[in-house]
């Protein structure tokens, strides 16, 4: 049987450093931890799908090393289809080296290797099982032609398509939000929102005035995805949901801004009013890779209960993204479909 959800993205081997707080330029600090993990968005997001009980095929590449072996196998022990997982020797598996401090907030490097040989030939490859798909997924970890053709290929099936803008991009080719059923945008990529974390954002704002014309251009680069997209920092719900203006106007039919601890803001064309649909309160360990679990399970009710209200797949898929962010981890702490209360299905 084909598969449900198709994930066209990113595998990377996630180094993790576990310290108290997040070192400075020039600085050397202690850890306390480190582990080696499976992750990079879009595997991240297939596994999280399949541990729901979807059926899934990843679309991707990784290196003829060590690190991809390992990816391979971690695939097929989450039952994720790996007949379009492909291995190049002319590039390493790709990585990802995370530093976690005891509040749970991160930041990572990535060096995407093998994940940018994923190409136009790969896809056609895959095609059959892109075109079959009820959701085809893609984010921005690989080659961003890539990720369009697969949405392409997708919306000329009539198959759902589910996007998601990370790494944000500041010059995103404008047919991304034409091409795309769902755009689901972070506003922070990673991070939960901390008091400390809302300030600076209100100092942004205040020295941001001009952000839009692209003169403040030193905020670019940073995690904030929502802002790197539309020259909006998100610092409260309001924003989000004039990034969300902004990015229906811009063609999207279906904008879902995820605001970390505060849940999610949806907009559409549709429903042109925005709906916040807040997260219940968790103690946050790691939230490293819970936009990837949120991105995975809305792609899980797409597909499986395509009969319920968006709003009511958003509100389910925050459920399974806050258990994901009380483990560390990105895939080691993604739950299970039998461990989750059974409303959620
Ligand atoms: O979104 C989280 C992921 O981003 C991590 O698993 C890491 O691999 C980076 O790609
Ligand atoms: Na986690």
């Amino acid at each position: 049987m084909a598969a449900e959800v198709v994930v066209v993205g990113s595998c990377m081997t996630d180094l993790v450093s576990l310290t108290t707080r997040l070192p400075k330029a020039g600085e050397t600090i202690l850890g306390h931890k480190f582990f080696v993990g499976f992750g990079g968005k879009g595997a991240n997001q297939c596994v999280q799908s399949a541990r729901l009980g979807a059926k899934t095929s990843l679309i991707c590449k990784v290196g003829n090393d060590s690190f991809g072996n390992d990816y391979v196998d971690n695939l097929k022990k989450n039952s994720i289809s790996t007949a379009f997982v492909g291995q190049t020797a002319d590039a390493a598996t790709g990585t990802a080296s995370i530093i976690v401090n005891s509040e749970g907030q991160n930041v990572i490097v990535i060096v995407p290797g093998a994940n940018l040989l994923l190409n136009f030939e790969d896809l056609k490859r895959a095609s059959d099982v892109i075109c079959k798909a009820k959701v085809v997924v893609c984010q921005l970890e690989i080659t961003p032609a890539v990720s369009l053709e697969a949405l392409k290929m997708a919306r000329a099936s009539g198959v759902k398509t589910l996007f998601n803008p990370a790494p944000a991009l500041a010059d995103l080719d404008p047919q991304f939000y034409t091409y795309s059923d769902i755009f689901c945008c972070n506003e922070t990529e990673g991070t939960h929102r901390t008091p400390v974390s809302c300030f600076l954002n209100a100092v942004r704002k205040l020295l941001c005035l001009d952000y839009a014309s692209g003169l403040a251009k030193w905020c670019n680069g940073s995690h904030f995805g929502a802002e790197i997209l539309t020259g909006i920092p998100v610092g409260n719900l309001e924003d989000a949901e004039k990034v969300g203006r902004m990015l229906l106007e811009r063609g999207c039919k279906l904008v879902i801004v995820t605001l970390g601890a505060e849940g999610c803001m949806m907009i559409s064309g549709d429903e042109p009013i925005p709906k916040h649909v807040p997260a219940g309160k968790v103690r946050a360990v790691d939230t490293t890779g819970a936009g990837d679990s949120f991105v995975g399970a809305l792609a899980f009710y797409l597909a499986y209960y395509p009969k319920l209200s968006m709003e009511e797949m958003i509100r389910k898929s925050n459920c399974v993204a806050s258990v994901s962010v009380q483990a560390p981890g990105t895939q080691s702490s993604y739950p299970y479909r039998k461990d989750l209360p059974q409303d959620l299905f």
